[in-house]
């Protein structure tokens, strides 16, 4: 008889399957497959999983307002692949340098419907922006001002938003909070006054609104109202820009808001704050992309020191999270589901800090099984490293059955490219 087929955790892709055997199917394939395949640690991404919440971003907009546009903030994934999906998905995207501009002009993004973010810009990433046309540069401070200034020729107009600290800190964790009054982004509100009236007098900027960005993996929506509402004091703008923020599920713990309900959340405070008619836009990054992924590992050894430890052959290399946040993820031996084995998931990476994960709860996990951790797809791949000389993990495009790689494994080779 067939096994009987369970959901995953809401952590997993849209569409993972589970049957009692312990089959997991990511994408219509099988994850044992995919390991034996394309090797480990290896990024798996349902491909549909990502066309779902995009989608689910957009009707929930149109749901609400005419006049909306929704950017990936592409630091979240930042892989060309991943990039070129929300392209043909009809998203606009903010970049955060000129690295990632050049990667979403690779993707296909049309330049007008790039924005350029960065509280240190270069010249030359201004440069670079304004001649590839891009549709926004998003004013941090007035080094910003001055040099765009300098940068635009006579007679002609650059599109400008301005990024305000509305002195609102969201419940998360402080190194991704940052719309608190003391932070280094943006024109805190006592700044911000002189440096719009300073833009809307320049003949080479065109301030089209304003934006903000209070922080990341927000769970409780509350705060959004009072940023909002210290835009809606700055002036009568057409346009605003809510940034990202919403969080995600990385365990089967977390009950992250709907995104229909932080859509509507921000929309109606637009409305009710701001008044009606405004143009809004929203960047989101991990919402998009966190529970597309999971990662595969292959345990390569387990031990008892006081504490069982299972290790991997990735670690804070592939996932930086848990050491910089003390992000929380839930893991299992693929085929073997469930169990009581208390242990710590733990990296290769010469830190007794690579954990990945604290207490995790594994089926009698052994040299040689398969783990995988799921929602690893925001910020994982863009925060890679080669620490310790690891090659970085490939990134594997799964749906309906079909996998194929779009990024290959780094080799050793790609270690020493750069070598002059
Ligand atoms: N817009 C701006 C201007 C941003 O700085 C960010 C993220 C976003 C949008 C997207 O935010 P999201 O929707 O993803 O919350 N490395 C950290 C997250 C840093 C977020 C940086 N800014 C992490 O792994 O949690």
């Amino acid at each position: 008889m067939a096994a009987a087929v369970q959901k995953p955790s809401p952590a997993y892709p849209l569409g993972s399957r589970l049957d009692d055997d312990g089959r997991l199917e990511i994408g219509g394939c099988d994850a044992l497959d995919l390991a034996r395949e394309f090797g480990t640690p290896a990024l798996i991404v349902a491909v549909d999983d990502i066309r779902a919440r995009v989608r689910a971003f957009t009707a929930a907009f149109a749901a609400r307002t005419d006049d909306f546009e929704v950017h990936f903030a592409s630091k979240a994934f930042a892989c060309t692949a991943v990039m070129r999906l929300m392209a043909e998905e009809g998203l606009a995207c903010d970049v955060a340098g000129g690295g990632e501009l050049h990667m979403a002009l690779k993707a296909g993004f049309d330049p007008g419907r790039i924005h350029l973010h960065g509280n240190a810009k270069s010249r030359r990433e201004l440069e670079e922006a304004h001649a590839a046309g891009v549709g926004h540069v998003v004013l941090d401070n007035v080094r910003d001002i001055e040099r765009l200034e300098e940068i635009v020729a006579p007679g002609e107009r650059q599109p400008v938003q301005m990024r305000i600290a509305p002195g609102v800190s969201p419940d998360t964790h402080p190194s991704i909070s940052t719309g608190g009054p003391n932070t280094k982004f943006g024109f805190n509100l006592d700044a911000a006054a002189p440096a719009i009236a300073r833009v809307m007098a320049s003949d080479r900027l065109d301030l089209e609104g304003l934006h903000i960005h209070i922080g990341s993996q927000i769970v409780d929506l509350a705060p959004f109202r009072p940023a909002i509402a210290a835009l809606a004091d700055l002036g009568d703008f057409r346009m605003f820009n809510l940034g990202g923020g919403l969080g995600v599920a990385y365990t089967g713990f977390d009950h992250p808001p709907a995104i229909e309900d932080y859509v509507a959340f921000k929309v109606d405070a637009v409305e009710q704050l701001a008044g009606p008619g405004k143009r809004i836009l929203d960047e989101p990054g991990r919402a998009l992309v966190a529970n597309s992924t999971v990662t595969l590992y292959t345990v390569e050894s387990v031990k008892r020191n006081v504490m069982t430890y299972v290790a991997v052959d990735g670690g804070m290399s592939d996932n930086l999270r848990p050491m910089l946040y003390g992000a929380r993820y839930e893991a299992m031996v693929v085929g073997r589901p469930g169990g009581d084995t208390r242990c710590h998931l733990v990296g290769k990476h010469c830190e007794s800090g690579d954990i990945l994960i604290h207490d995790a709860e594994l089926a009698d996990p052994r040299a040689g099984d398969v783990i995988v951790t799921p929602a690893t797809g925001a910020y994982g791949f863009s925060m890679a490293n080669t620490y310790n000389g690891q090659p970085r993990a490939p990134v594997v495009f799964v749906s309906g059955g079909d996998a194929r790689v779009v990024v290959r494994r780094e080799t050793y080779d790609d270690l020493t490219v750069r070598d002059v």
